[in-house]
C-alpha cells in the first residue's frame, strides 16, 4: 500500500487496454511469435524528405533553441493559407491557435468551459483523450452512441432534455478514429443549431482530414453557417504528413474560445520548438503532393485488407476515410476474446472496440500502418483461423 493516497482526478483514469495489449505483445514477441501489429495509430511511413531536411537544417542553427512562447505568425498565416482549400476563410491573428499536437488541445480545453456537475457529450466509441479531458475538468461524460443504422452519426435528438441543458460542450470526430465515419453539412448544421439552443461549444477533431477517400471531399466543421459561433476545430500535422512524432497541431475557430484556451496554455508551456514550427509551415503551404500520394498509399492498403477479410469470409465495410477498418466480429466473440485468440492463433495484434467505449464492443479496430504485403499476410492468417 502507497503512503500517498491518489487524487479523486488521478484515480479516476485506469490503465487503458492499450498497455495490456503492450505487454501481451512484448510477451509473445519474447516467445517468437510472428506478429503483424495493427493495433497502433502510428504513421508507420516518414514525412516528406523535403520536411525532413527544412527540419535538420533549422536544427543546426543555435540561434533555434530558445523558448518560443507560442505559434509564430508565418505559422497561423500558413494555417489561414492551407484552410482555404475547405472553404474557411481565418483570421491568422484572433482565429488560430499552435497546440503541441491535437491532443493537447482536445485534454485541456474542457477544464477551461466545465467543472463537476456539467456534462461533456463525447462519441462512442471515441477516440480515448476525449474522456482523458473530461476527467481533467471533473464533468461527467455523457456518451453519444454511433451506431451503423445512422451512419454512425450520433442522433442529437435522443439526448435528454436535463443532459443537453448540463451539456457545457459536444465533442466530435469526423472522419473518426476508431469509426472512420464521414460527416454531413446537414449533421454539422445540426449540431450548430443544437449548440446554439443549449448554448454549448462544439468541438470537432479534424486530425484525418487528409486521409478520405474514394473521391470524398473533406468537409470541416468551420466550413458550416454559424459554426465559427459555436465552435473550434482541432486539427493535426501528425496524421496528414507524418510528423506524430513532433507533436504539432492547431486550433481554429470562434476568437473567444482560441483566446482563453491560449490564456491557459501560457500557463502550462513554452511553446514548440522553432525548426519543427518551421517544417509545419512547409508541410501546411507544400504539402499538397505529398498528401495526394499518402492519401492513394492508405486506399490502396485499405482494399488489400478488405478484399482479404472478405475472401477469408469475413465481411467487413470498406471504409470511406481515416487510416482504421472498423470491423464488426464474427457471432460469438467479444471484442477482448477475438483480440487475445487472433494474437495467439495467428500473431495479429488489433484494438479490441471496447478500448473505445461501451458502443465499440463488439468490434475491433484494425490499423492500415503495415505495407501492402503484411496487410494480405494479415487477412490471409485470419482466414486460416476462422476457416479452421
Ligand atoms: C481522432 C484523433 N484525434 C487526435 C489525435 C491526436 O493527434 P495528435 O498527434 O495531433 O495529438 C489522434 C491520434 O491518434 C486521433 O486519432
Amino acid at each position: 500500500m502507497s503512503n500517498w493516497p491518489l487524487s479523486r482526478t488521478a484515480s479516476s483514469f485506469k490503465t487503458l487496454i492499450f498497455s495490456e495489449l503492450a505487454d501481451y505483445k512484448g510477451k509473445k514477441s519474447q516467445e517468437g511469435a510472428s506478429l503483424i501489429d495493427l493495433s497502433i495509430g502510428s504513421p508507420d511511413q516518414g514525412p516528406p524528405p523535403f520536411l525532413m531536411e527544412t527540419l535538420s537544417k533549422a536544427s543546426l542553427d543555435p540561434a533555434q533553441y530558445g523558448y518560443t512562447l507560442s505559434g509564430s505568425q508565418e505559422f497561423n498565416e500558413a494555417v489561414a493559407a492551407y484552410y482555404k482549400k475547405f472553404n474557411v476563410e481565418l483570421d491568422p491573428k484572433s482565429e488560430i491557435l499552435q497546440v503541441m499536437g491535437s491532443q493537447d488541445g482536445l485534454v485541456h480545453l474542457p477544464m477551461i468551459y466545465a467543472e463537476e456537475g456539467d456534462i461533456i457529450l463525447v462519441p462512442d466509441p471515441g477516440y480515448t483523450a476525449y474522456e482523458a479531458g473530461v476527467k481533467l475538468s471533473g464533468a461527467d461524460l455523457y456518451p453519444l452512441p454511433l451506431q451503423e443504422q445512422n451512419g454512425f452519426l450520433p442522433d442529437l435528438s435522443t439526448i435528454p432534455e436535463e443532459v443537453a441543458q448540463k451539456a457545457k460542450l459536444m465533442i466530435l470526430n469526423f472522419p473518426g478514429n476508431p469509426v472512420p465515419a464521414l460527416a454531413t453539412k446537414a449533421f454539422f448544421k445540426e449540431a450548430v443549431s443544437f449548440a446554439k439552443n443549449y448554448e454549448l461549444i462544439v468541438v470537432h477533431d479534424f486530425a484525418y482530414c487528409e486521409l478520405i477517400f474514394d473521391g470524398h471531399k473533406p468537409i470541416s466543421f468551420m466550413s458550416v453557417e454559424g459554426a465559427k459561433e459555436v465552435g473550434v476545430e482541432f486539427n493535426s500535422l501528425s496524421k496528414s504528413f507524418n510528423l506524430a512524432g513532433t507533436r504539432i497541431g492547431y486550433a481554429v475557430g470562434n476568437s473567444e474560445i482560441i483566446q482563453e484556451l491560449e490564456r491557459l496554455k501560457s500557463n502550462l508551456d513554452y511553446g514548440i520548438f522553432s525548426p519543427i514550427q518551421r517544417t509545419a509551415i512547409q508541410a501546411l503551404l507544400h504539402g499538397e503532393t505529398f498528401t495526394k500520394a499518402n492519401r492513394l498509399l492508405y486506399e490502396k492498403r485499405r482494399d488489400v485488407l478488405i478484399t482479404g477479410l472478405n475472401e477469408a469470409g469475413w465481411n467487413v465495410t470498406s471504409p470511406p476515410a481515416a487510416m482504421f477498418v472498423w470491423a464488426k466480429l464474427p457471432a460469438g466473440y467479444t471484442s477482448e476474446s477475438f483480440t487475445y485468440e487472433l494474437i495467439d492463433r495467428t500473431g495479429v495484434v488489433v484494438t479490441p472496440g471496447n478500448a473505445f467505449g461501451k458502443q465499440g464492443e463488439g468490434y475491433v479496430r484494425m490499423a492500415l500502418v503495415q505495407p501492402e504485403a503484411l496487410l494480405k499476410e494479415a487477412a490471409e492468417r485470419i482466414k486460416d483461423m476462422l476457416q479452421s
